[in-house]
């Protein structure tokens, strides 16, 4: 039975379903049971064990883990291999270089194929091509690109050499290459004409100009991939083309093996505040939980599988979830160049109709975002062929969760909500789904082979169900190996809270059954009256209700009660902006969590700040809600929408 906002029954009812795997899902999964027990009873075993399984070892190792310096871990440290070679040569040597390793999707409809054969011969000439730019082992290598294929070349011809490579986001500015490129001190970036993003050519030569203009910088050679035609600036001497670079290169390479440690790759994350961060991976033991959680997680089948993370290049997710994890597993994968809502809001089901994906891995933020269109638009697309779906990024919402499991899995698709960090590398906690029955909402346990708790602040392990800490108390292999150029700020930031354990960031609690919910960031968790509460969870409660689409609460500073509950919604497509609404979604709230939870005002917005990964800049809506002047925007996707949403909220209230 549907309502009118086109959900049933069991939506209103998340609080008591669990979904266990279906039978046939669960008797041909990659991970059973038993390997819960085994990592537990020998996780260096487990972890070696892995890593001689799912890599090719050009010298192998003697020494699983090397901790005997904390934070700053060691592992497979004596072993050598070439990530590159793991993630191509070896496929191909294997008999699978017929295999499509890339379904090139650009968003005008352009498509390109690469088999695993055809990958590896771009990646080798690409590799020679950055020699003979100077490119060496140790090097480091900016790449500022759309989300095209070469994208993924220019970071295995990076890891080939042994140079590490760093991406910056292609929707970040000027400033914020320039910023990168000088902390790595990159003396080569590679970068695009433009991209195709809503229907039209975006440039991205322009900031690469202008942020190496000064000649302050360390680049010596600026390599353009021709994707737009757009007209650009060209500096003779500096400015290659890729194309004519790529045509002189020498097709052979052979991928020479470096040891397990050395780095390969920088990826800078946006803190709350001061500089970003370089986060720094290495190679062996990134590369072996990355490809064992394409396996675990999504329970891939390299034969048969059709693997589609919708993440950009610039992002972690990307990293692990669209180069590394899915080639190394030797997947067939779709990229995808453009938005969602290009030409059309089925533009996402059409790819999936098209390309037979079996395995969809999003965000939250989309799948609120589709919900919002309505249900009718992926009702057009056959997707049959999904028989998998994962979350990253952020809670998921039950209701969201519920939603992408009926509307998009048929109900017949085990949802795996991943959480990890840039930090973490790869996937730390998610339900292994041939395994463990889901839970709207939770991520609910670490994967095999990784250790967490929830902790008060002293560090002791909660009672019950109380609002804590997420620390991860063992190393595990894909972890961060230091903040580039700053092992100060690497301790200070993850290890100085408690001892020997990494502390993430994250609020979380467990609930009666053990499982893991994540409650957001620490510094979103609010208190009112004494009580904690999570911005996340009246989010979710404000978006279960019928006429809201997204929510987005922050706590304003309170002079009776320490903070204040303040929300701020888009209601459905449909729904009009009705009198009495807001007290009608306060009293849902406190019907729904408790009277202590009632936001104090729902403010109705068009609108919600998001970053360009589609993150809700909780931090400006807490400007408005303390009606102070609003911060620093430039990092909004649209740096606009806080006008916008000020003269809502004064004309509200
Ligand atoms: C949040 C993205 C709840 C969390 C891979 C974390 C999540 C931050 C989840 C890292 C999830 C990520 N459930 N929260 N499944 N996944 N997060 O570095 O707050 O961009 O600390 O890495 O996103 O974001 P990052």
């Amino acid at each position: 039975m549907t309502d009118t906002a086109g959900r049933n029954a069991v939506e209103h009812d998340h609080e008591q379903s669990t979904f266990p795997p279906p039978a046939d899902f669960a008797a041909a999964a990659n991970v059973q049971a038993e390997e819960y027990e085994r990592a537990r009873e020998d996780r260096l075993g487990f972890w070696a064990e892995k890593a001689r399984t799912l890599l090719d070892w050009d010298t192998p190792f003697t020494q699983t883990l090397d901790w005997t310096n904390p934070p700053f871990a060691r592992w497979f440290a004596d072993g050598r291999l070439n990530v590159a070679h793991n993630c191509l040569d070896r496929h191909v040597a294997a008999g699978n270089g017929e295999r499509v390793a890339l379904h090139f999707e650009g968003e005008p409809g352009d498509t390109r194929t690469f088999t695993y054969a055809q990958l590896t011969d771009e990646v080798k000439k690409a590799a020679n091509m950055l020699a003979s730019l100077g490119v060496r082992k140790g090097d480091r290598v900016a790449i500022y690109l759309p989300m095209i294929p070469e994208a993924a070349i220019s970071m295995l011809a990076c890891a080939r050499l042994g140079a590490a490579h760093s991406v910056v986001f292609g929707g970040f500015s000027s400033d914020a290459l320039k910023s990168r490129i000088m902390d790595a001190e990159a003396r080569v970036v590679i970068t695009a004409d433009g991209g195709f993003r809503r229907g039209k050519p975006s440039s991205l030569k322009p900031a690469v100009d202008e942020a190496v203009a000064g000649g302050d910088t360390p680049v010596e050679h600026v390599v353009v991939v021709e994707r737009t035609g757009q007209e650009v600036d060209w500096t003779e001497g500096r400015d290659k083309k890729w194309s004519e670079l790529l045509a002189a290169a020498p097709a052979e390479h052979e991928a020479e093996a470096f040891e397990a440690e050395n780095p390969l790759f920088i990826l800078y994350t946006s803190g709350t505040t001061g500089k970003p961060k370089g986060i720094l991976h290495t190679s062996g033991g990134y590369l072996t939980q990355a490809t064992y959680s394409m396996f675990a997680s999504f329970d891939l089948k390299p034969e048969t599988d059709v693997f589609w993370c919708t993440a950009d290049v610039g992002w972690v997710t990307g990293h692990s979830y669209v180069v590394y994890g899915p080639l190394s597993a030797g997947a067939t994968q779709v990229m995808y160049e453009g938005t969602p809502d290009t030409p059309d809001k089925g533009r996402w089901w059409s790819v999936i109709e098209k390309y037979g994906v079996t395995t969809l891995y999003c965000a939250p933020t989309a799948i609120r975002t589709c919900m919002k269109w309505g249900e009718d638009i992926p009702a057009q697309y056959d997707l049959s062929s999904l028989r998998l779906l994962g979350s990253v990024g952020e809670p998921i919402n039950p209701e969201a969760w519920l939603w992408y499991h009926r509307v998009i899995g048929g109900g017949r698709c085990p949802i795996v909500d991943t959480w990890w960090q840039t930090e973490t590398g790869a996937h730390m906690i998610a339900p292994m789904p041939g395994v463990v029955a889901t839970k709207p909402g939770s991520s609910q346990r670490a994967i095999p082979g990784v250790e967490v708790k929830v902790v008060d602040d002293e560090g002791a392990d909660i009672a019950g169900t109380d609002p804590g800490l997420l620390v991860i108390t063992e190393p595990w292999p894909a972890m961060l190996r230091g903040v580039y150029g700053d092992p100060q700020r690497f301790k200070d930031t993850y290890w100085s809270r408690f001892e020997n354990t990494y502390f993430a960031g994250d609020g979380a609690r467990y609930d009666e059954d053990g499982d893991i919910w994540f409650l957001g960031r620490v510094d979103d968790v609010m208190n009112v009256s004494g009580h904690r509460l999570s911005t996340a969870e009246i989010e979710s409660s404000l978006v279960a209700h019928d006429a809201v689409a997204e929510a987005a609460v922050v706590g304003a500073a309170d002079e009776t009660s320490g903070q204040a509950v303040i929300a701020f919604v888009i209601l459905r497509q449909g729904v009009e902006a009705r009198e009495g609404i807001s007290e009608e979604l306060r009293a849902h709230v406190g019907a729904d969590i408790g009277p202590i939870a009632k936001p104090k005002r729902v403010h109705v917005v068009d609108e919600l700040p998001k970053t360009r990964s589609g993150k809700i800049m909780r931090r400006l809506l807490k400007d408005v809600a303390e009606n102070r002047t609003v911060g620093d925007a430039s990092t909004l996707a649209d740096s606009s929408v806080m006008d916008v949403i000020s003269q809502q909220v004064e004309s509200t209230s």
